[in-house]
């Protein structure tokens, strides 16, 4: 099974190259969203997604830092280990009264290509029969108890913050692993958590998903118009998405999707069509 599908996974990175001309025109009705959902806010944790790129001890980067939204925000702790990559920084933005949890990427499609090796992991421990990606899993462990406990001291002493993970193509599968993780170990701060990834990929089983489901908190996976990334791993029906999808269509307004239907959102898009340009060009990272 592991080498299927990570033979699955070599063969989409040959093909992401390829699919990465395409693009194409489709109808779609879209929907207002309700602020949480809305293009602005949207941009604005795209932003805090981006930034992870770039950011370390300070609040200063590219044009992700330069975002109005983002205006005093303050760099609580960061990481960066080298031997796992696993990158991120945890910051704090007094006006709109969050406190960030943003995960680093991937830049590339190869080195994309190596976290999907295709081994799973029983994850969370708690959760009986929930499976996550090993590679996805990993790059969160080697930091999970340093992220929580700053994440608690900082929740501890801003009571009224709310706790926001994010994260861009793997940033966002390991944003899911530190909200599945701290759901279990600090059950009592997930009703203040949320989540906002973009292009993130299915990092699961159903019991992970029925589970991340299940939890108190609002979950959203954006994805924008036909970015291969959420599709994979393609070919197998072990691996299952969870949460809120918000689907950027063509236009550039929003579709959020209900009770895991996403005929009218990522799913609209044909297979050959789904492409990698589309992965790397959210709005606002
Ligand atoms: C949609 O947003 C992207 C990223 O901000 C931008 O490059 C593109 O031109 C926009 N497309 C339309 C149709 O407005």
């Amino acid at each position: 099974m592991g080498t299927a599908i990570g033979y699955a996974y070599r063969l989409v990175v040959c093909l992401l190259v390829l699919a990465s001309g395409l693009c194409c025109a489709l109808a779609a009705s879209p929907s207002k969203g309700s602020d949480s959902t809305s293009m602005d806010t949207l941009e604005l944790y795209a932003a805090y997604a981006g930034a992870a790129y770039s950011v370390t001890s300070a609040w200063d980067c590219d044009d992700e830092c330069a975002h109005p939204g983002t205006e005093g925000t303050i760099v609580e702790f960061y990481w960066d280990r080298p031997v796992i990559t696993s990158n991120g920084y945890i910051a704090r933005n007094p006006a709109k009264r969050i406190i960030i949890v943003a995960f680093r990427g991937t830049d590339s499609p190869s080195d994309w290509a190596q976290d999907f090796d295709g081994r799973l992991d029983s994850w969370p421990t708690s959760v009986q029969g929930s499976l996550v990606v090993d590679g996805f899993l990993v790059g969160y462990l080697v930091v999970a108890n340093q992220v929580m406990r700053q994440v608690i001291y900082l929740a501890d002493r801003y009571p009224d913050y709310t706790i926001v993970a994010v994260g861009h193509s793997l940033g966002g599968t390991r944003a899911s692993m530190f909200v599945a993780g701290f759901s279990t170990e600090y059950p009592d701060y997930i009703s203040r958590t949320q989540m906002y990834t973009y292009g993130q990929s299915k990092c699961g089983n159903d019991v992970f998903a029925r589970y991340m489901d299940g939890l108190d908190a609002r979950l959203y996976r954006v994805i924008n118009k036909g970015d291969i990334a959420p599709h994979l791993p393609r070919n197998s029906d072990m691996f299952y998405h969870f949460g809120t999808e918000i689907w950027i269509t063509y236009d550039n307004s929003t579709v959020v999707c209900q009770s895991n239907d996403y005929s009218m959102c990522s799913e609209s898009v044909p297979q050959d069509q789904q492409n990698v340009a589309d992965h790397s060009s959210y709005p606002g990272l």
